[in-house]
């Protein structure tokens, strides 16, 4: 190690925190943030020579291909040389309509045309406002409200802010939000917020939903919007019949549903996309990091041919939109995807990632549940099985910076530390992980008074 990994002095780093408007707190550039220099695999390695084993797939877990992915570097080169920029504005190109065609066949069948854009978040918004124009152009102009779930997180857009039921301080400190979002609970079975216990429930998480509708009136409702397994709360897969049940509720009113798979989408959850699991069909699909491996920026929003049909003019045009550089990146990330076989070896990764985890954390006292699906697994911490009680903030932050120091990058949030490594990852990456991660933790338990 040449220095302490939390604690990044180099003379590059000092300059740099000064030039850039960092995405986080002056406190913690002043404690000194890691300022990233390379990346190699399912490595990267920062200004003072330090690597660490990535296992956060670059922390928002885009990066599935693991870093340095010739053949992508390749064809992103080749399509500079070849048209490095086209008018998403009454122009089509070749790799914008190459990656449709790719993307409708891997996609549900329902889904049949797509939109590009350089975030989730813009994707986010393009959907709603699609979601918006469907309705108008059946003479329903009324409908501007949309549906979300506390917990959800669906970016930093305008609409999606709104949406937004998860890290509340974002929508605070822009608040007032564009106006229309209703929340309802999110299905999170291990802390019910109805305080029921899966299967004995009624699904009250579902069945909440038809009654807020109808408290605030389903005719002026665009949209349900949700992610298929959502992030919120750890990779939370909900039952299958929370599903079915809210697509009912949606059908029953005529309000589109947006299956946001901005993380679950691309082969995270071990299928192309989480909808799979479900076999669900919705109206909007939204994608973005994986799917171009986060090399380049791009997302797309998938939209069904009952949309499609009847909008008829989407005019929500940005620079870059249906970029061909990053289309042809997005091209690329499917060629490795597919040639490679990687999202069934991920899945199997997945499975001995979770399998490892629970052999090794069964029995701490501070675990509470692992769960996942496909290479996309979480740890739920409680100080108390029984009750399930909360884990302090700090002890994650904690278990996350001793790991850190032993060079491994993996992501706290509430209760949960979240782990989505690249596709490529080895057994044996694997091993060196659980080992050094299972030490941080009986160590921090051993801090918290909970272990001896
Ligand atoms: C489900 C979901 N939707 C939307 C977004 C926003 O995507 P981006 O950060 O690319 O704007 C995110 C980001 O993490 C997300 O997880």
């Amino acid at each position: 190690m040449k220095t302490d990994r939390t604690k990044n002095t180099s003379k590059k780093h000092t300059l740099d925190s000064k030039l850039v408007l960092h995405k986080t707190s002056k406190g913690e550039i002043e404690k000194g943030i890691i300022t990233l220099k390379s990346g190699n695999g399912m490595y990267i390695e920062d200004v003072d020579g330090n690597k660490y084993l990535d296992m956060e797939s670059g922390i928002t877990r885009p990066v599935c291909l693991g870093y340095a992915n010739e053949y992508v570097a390749k064809a992103v080169y080749n399509q500079i040389m070849e048209l490095s920029y086209a008018t998403p504005c009454g122009r089509s190109n070749l790799p914008a309509m190459e990656l449709s065609e790719r993307l409708s066949k891997v996609a549900p069948k329902n889904i049949n045309h797509f939109t590009y854009e350089s975030s989730g978040s813009e994707a986010v918004e393009s959907a709603m406002k699609l979601a918006r124009l469907y309705h108008s152009a059946q003479g329903n102009k009324h409908r501007y409200k949309v549906i979300s779930r506390m917990g959800a997180y669906h970016g930093v857009g305008g609409m999606g802010l709104r949406a937004l039921g998860l890290m509340t301080p974002m929508r605070h400190s822009f608040e007032p939000l564009t106006p229309g979002a209703i929340f309802v609970n999110s299905p999170y079975c291990y802390r019910c917020p109805f305080g029921r216990r899966y299967p004995d429930c009624n699904l009250e998480c579902a069945k909440e939903v038809e009654t807020r509708l109808l408290f605030e009136d389903p005719d002026l409702f665009s949209a349900f919007i949700g992610e298929a397994i959502q992030q919120g709360f750890g990779s939370y897969a909900p039952p299958r019949e929370y599903w079915d049940e809210v697509r009912a509720i949606c059908k029953k009113y005529e309000i589109l549903h947006i299956d946001d798979e901005v993380i679950c989408g691309i082969g995270r959850t071990g299928k192309m996309f989480a909808a799979e699991h479900y076999d669900m069909e919705p109206d909007l699909m939204t994608m973005a990091k994986c799917i171009s491996s986060g090399y380049v920026p791009l997302a797309a929003v998938g939209i069904s041919d009952k949309v499609y049909d009847v909008v008829d003019n989407f005019m929500h045009l940005h620079t870059y939109g249906n970029h061909p550089v990053a289309c042809a990146a997005g091209i690329a990330t499917l060629d490795v995807l597919e040639k490679e076989n990687l999202i069934e070896k991920s899945n199997a990764m997945g499975k001995y990632l979770k399998e490892t985890l629970a052999d090794a954390l069964d029995k701490r006292p501070s675990v509470g549940e692992i769960r996942g699906t496909g290479l996309w697994v979480s740890i739920d911490f409680t100080t108390n099985q029984e009750t399930r009680a909360e884990f302090p903030m700090s002890n994650l932050n904690s278990i996350i910076t001793q790991a850190l120091k032993l060079g491994y990058m993996i992501k706290a949030m509430p209760n949960v530390i979240e782990l989505a490594p690249a596709y490529i990852i080895s057994k044996e990456n694997i091993d060196d992980f659980v080992k050094a991660f299972t030490q941080c933790i009986i160590d921090e338990e051993k801090r918290m008074g909970l272990a001896k």
